[in-house]
């Protein structure tokens, strides 16, 4: 059957069955090979995008659950958190191979976009469900905060925007199908390398 779903401001009909789930439209069509595949169970966040502004995990969303809301994957991130994350990603030169990176920052922006100024308790209660295996985890946890400062100082829009699309809708209280759970691996400070 044909399947339209927006993703990234463009509709786009697929062929696929209802529960195909959504990262293999976005990576096996689409090519948006931003989002990466992990464990497919909704347990690393290497998958992580948003949907109507809130963070799921496309390897567990099917695509009939999708219905008009909008698909935003990190190729269309957009926004003054987004350009800040960005932005404070390079300043603090968080990535070591990549891998997991494109979910950290879904994840980063979904949090700033709601909270501009997070604590370390709010930075580690988002980002824990996002793996890392080579434990960036106390780099990421500086950018979110120099993003944050970023946002308040408006050094966001200076340092200019890589972004494609529009801003994620923060304002949908309905959690999609994916929406990450609870945290479910050990926090930041704990972790090898933090
Ligand atoms: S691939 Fe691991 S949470 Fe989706
Ligand atoms: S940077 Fe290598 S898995 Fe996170």
């Amino acid at each position: 059957m044909t399947i339209t779903v927006k993703i990234n401001g463009l509709a786009h009909a697929a062929a696929a069955e209802p529960d195909t789930p959504l990262l293999w439209l976005l990576r096996g069509e689409l090519k948006l090979t931003g989002t990466k595949y992990g464990c497919g169970i909704a347990q690393c966040g290497a998958c992580l995008v948003h949907i109507d502004g809130r963070p799921a995990y496309a390897c567990v969303t099917p695509l009939s659950a999708l219905g008009a809301r909008e698909v935003t994957t990190i190729e269309g991130l957009a926004g003054p958190a987004a350009d800040a994350v960005r932005a404070a990603w390079l300043e603090v030169d968080v990535v070591q191979c990549g891998y997991c990176q494109g979910g950290q920052i879904m994840a980063a922006t979904a949090l700033l976009a709601g909270n501009a100024k997070p604590s370390d308790a709010d930075i580690d209660a988002a980002m824990q469900p996002q793996l890392c295996r080579c434990g960036t985890y106390p780099r990421i946890r500086r950018a979110i905060h120099a993003a944050a400062q970023r946002l308040a100082a408006g050094g966001a829009a200076a340092a200019g925007s890589a972004s494609a699309a529009g801003t994620p809708d923060t304002s949908n209280s309905s959690g999609p199908p994916g929406e990450p759970g609870p945290p479910r691996s050990p926090s930041p400070s704990s972790r090898p390398g933090s």
